[in-house]
């Protein structure tokens, strides 16, 4: 039985994500083969990982009998797309706040990419001037639920601060379970795995899951939100709590455990910098692959750079995680 067997859940990603080989990329890094987990490929109006944590995150509505989720991210998140796509998809209202968290963006950054998306799939859109204040982004995703209540609504709200339970990374603990069925079906060997760390539930929830698992194999979490001193307890804690979610409050990660990789975040969430554009150009030249600004690309970066300087190891197999976010391109191609 699936670990998370006992939470609500309603199906919305396509899984099990294929797992690709990249000769080209890893030829041209040199050392061992590199591969891809294809979240990207989740479906749902383009794809990404939020789709596996959304599945929780809608399941635990529905049980509540919601007619309306709400949910607060940057202006070009793939969240809050994701999230429009489930409720049009599952036939509820859609609230989505884009948060301005990163300055001087232009006008495709406001109006197209996940923008353009999240006014297709029919979300009402409000605004919060503020990008770094997340418990007065909550605050006011509450204020919305008060005013949907009034006319007779039952909001669901997703918040966004650390207090509330990680249940979207449940869907993470089910893609470890995966990946594990998929190195044995597949005969695969893999010595690492790279994944965006942003909020941490797909870093806390595969690392969680693995550890549940019995398995060791190591998750590095590479910085797209914040520096790696707040991630590293940041991700500790989602670890313990989704082991108490899952009936297992003894789960901790230890120090080993928690590999977080901070090099590549500057200068900020969302700002694009040299290593990221060049990962964005190599694995779309190597392999016809995309991958995006704010949060694959910086994966990516870090793991070239992990290669080239030594940090990983040149015989380390490696599997990139590509958590999706690819919309983004369109809201920065001014930059690229
Ligand atoms: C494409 C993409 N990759 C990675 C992340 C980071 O995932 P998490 O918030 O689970 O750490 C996000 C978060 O919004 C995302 O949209």
């Amino acid at each position: 039985m699936s670990l998370t067997a006992e939470h609500p859940r309603v199906p919305l990603s396509h899984r099990p994500t294929p797992i690709e080989r990249m000769p080209n990329l890893s030829a041209a890094l040199g050392g061992a083969e590199i591969l891809v987990k294809r979240d990207d490929c989740t479906g749902l109006a383009m794809g990404g990982n939020k789709a596996r944590q959304l599945e929780y995150y809608f399941g635990a509505a529905r049980a509540q009998g919601a007619d309306t989720v709400i949910i607060t991210g940057a202006v070009q998140s793939n969240f809050l797309r994701m999230t429009a796509a489930a409720a049009a998809k599952l036939g509820m209202a859609c609230e989505i706040q884009h948060e301005e968290r990163v300055s001087s963006m232009g006008v495709e950054y406001h109006e197209s990419g996940n923008v353009l998306l999240d006014r297709l799939l029919g979300a009402k859109i409000h605004h919060f001037p503020v990008g770094e204040d997340e418990a007065g982004a909550d605050r006011a995703l509450d204020e919305i639920a008060e005013r949907c209540r009034a006319e007779g609504r039952k909001p669901y709200v997703i918040h966004l601060g650390i207090d509330h339970p990680p249940i979207g990374a449940l869907g993470y603990v089910d893609a470890a379970e995966e990946l594990l069925a998929q190195i044995e079906s597949e005969g695969l060997e893999i010595d690492l795995v790279i994944v965006p760390s942003g909020s941490g539930a797909t870093h806390a929830g595969l690392l969680a899951g693995l550890l549940l698992l019995g398995s060791r194999l190591p998750v590095l979490g590479v910085c797209v939100r914040r520096e790696e001193s707040l991630q590293r307890p940041r991700i500790a804690r989602r670890v313990s709590e989704i082991g108490a979610l899952l009936g297992r409050p003894d789960l901790q990660a230890s120090d080993g455990d928690l590999r977080i990789d901070g090099s590549i975040l500057a200068p900020g969430y969302g700002k694009l910098n040299e290593a990221t554009q060049e990962a964005i150009q190599l694995a779309a030249r190597c392999e016809g692959l995309l991958v995006d600004p704010v949060y694959t690309g910086k994966a990516l970066a870090a793991l070239i750079a992990g290669r080239r300087g030594g940090g990983i190891p040149r015989d380390a197999r490696v599997l990139f995680w590509h958590t999706g976010g690819t919309p983004a391109l369109f809201g920065y191609r001014e930059l690229l």
